[in-house]
């Protein structure tokens, strides 16, 4: 099996993604010193290094990501800090977090935090095949040590799962039309790039390039698939069933969802839960300032609750 080895050099080991909601997080989670907290979705560490300043050196964030090139990128930013922080770090998947508390040697925490997706290192990696126009083989898993990647799973699916998938994750109304153009396009040869699916959504588009639709017609497609080669409602109803065991009384769990799938699912599961209390009646979502400052906090909806008894 041939393995494909990326050297990480200083400049991919510097983080791009801006957290969303920083201060919202912050305050939301009740953090004070001596708190553990697990952050299941380090990213570029923005959110957990916040964290860490708050609960301080008696406190500890457990760190977690299903990417291990994130994880290098936030131990190289603890590193450089002036000021140490106590952050443990562990590849996983946060559904797992169990198996991280065990190795962390700790039993119960005071917090959970979870911003789901996406993070804009991960986008700006070409070689991944996050980004529509780039040339990388359209990959898409965080973990690219486990599972199957997009492409091969593309020339592989029947057309209607294709289509379920694009119209259930993607919400795209042309989902049946760019399942059908997928499975054309693989008959005569097998799509491998990102930058080729790209195209074939975007031929799918009837709307014309003028019109005051924005986004990319590739985004809906993109993003469907990466919610299903990652099971990423899978992990997130997974860890919905047992994070209430591992937090005290007192603690705080809050969630960054960017797709209505997610925020149902959180939303559900906190409603469902008799020992939660609900913080946020309505999810918090970014202001006009910072949607202008960092275009990602759009469709952020945080939601937080705290574990009553
Ligand atoms: C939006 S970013 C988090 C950004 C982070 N809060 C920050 O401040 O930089 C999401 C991260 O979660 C990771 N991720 C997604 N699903 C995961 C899972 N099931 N388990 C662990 N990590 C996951 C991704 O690899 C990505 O690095």
């Amino acid at each position: 099996m041939a393995v494909t080895v990326f050297h990480m050099n200083d400049d991919t080991l510097k983080t791009r993604h801006i957290p969303v909601l920083f201060d919202e997080i912050i305050e939301g989670l009740n953090l004070a010193p001596g708190k553990i907290v697990v952050d299941g979705t380090l990213g570029g560490g923005g959110h957990a290094i916040g964290i860490a300043r708050k609960v301080g050196k008696t406190g500890l964030v457990i760190g977690i990501d299903r990417d291990s090139a994130a994880l290098d990128r936030v131990d190289k930013r603890i590193e450089e800090l002036d000021e140490p922080v106590n952050i443990k770090t562990y590849f996983a998947n946060y559904c797992d977090f169990d198996a991280a508390l065990e190795r962390a040697g700790v039993d119960r925490v005071d917090g959970f935090l979870l911003d789901l997706g996406l993070s804009s290192d991960q986008l700006a990696d070409r070689s991944r095949g996050f980004s529509f126009d780039s040339d990388g083989e359209l990959d898409l898993r965080f973990d690219t040590t486990e599972g199957t990647p997009a492409y091969q799973l593309l020339n592989r699916w029947r057309e209607d799962k294709i289509a379920d998938i694009i119209y259930k994750y993607g919400e795209d109304k042309l989902s049946r039309r760019i399942a059908r153009a997928i499975v054309e396009r693989r008959t005569c040869e097998p799509i491998r790039y990102a930058r080729e699916l790209a195209d074939i959504c975007r031929r799918c588009d009837p709307t014309p390039p003028w019109s005051k639709k924005r986004i990319d017609p590739a985004t809906r497609t993109f993003q469907a698939l990466r919610i299903a080669v990652n099971d990423e409602l899978g992990s997130l109803e997974t860890f919905l069933t047992k994070f209430m065991k591992s937090l005290n009384v007192g603690g705080r769990v809050a969630i960054i969802s960017f797709h209505s799938l997610e925020d149902r699912i959180v939303k559900n599961a906190f409603r469902a839960a008799d020992d939660l209390k609900i913080i946020t009646k309505k999810p918090i979502v970014a202001t006009d300032e910072e949607v202008e400052r960092n275009p990602r906090s759009r469709s952020a909806k945080l939601r937080i609750a705290e574990k009553v008894r």
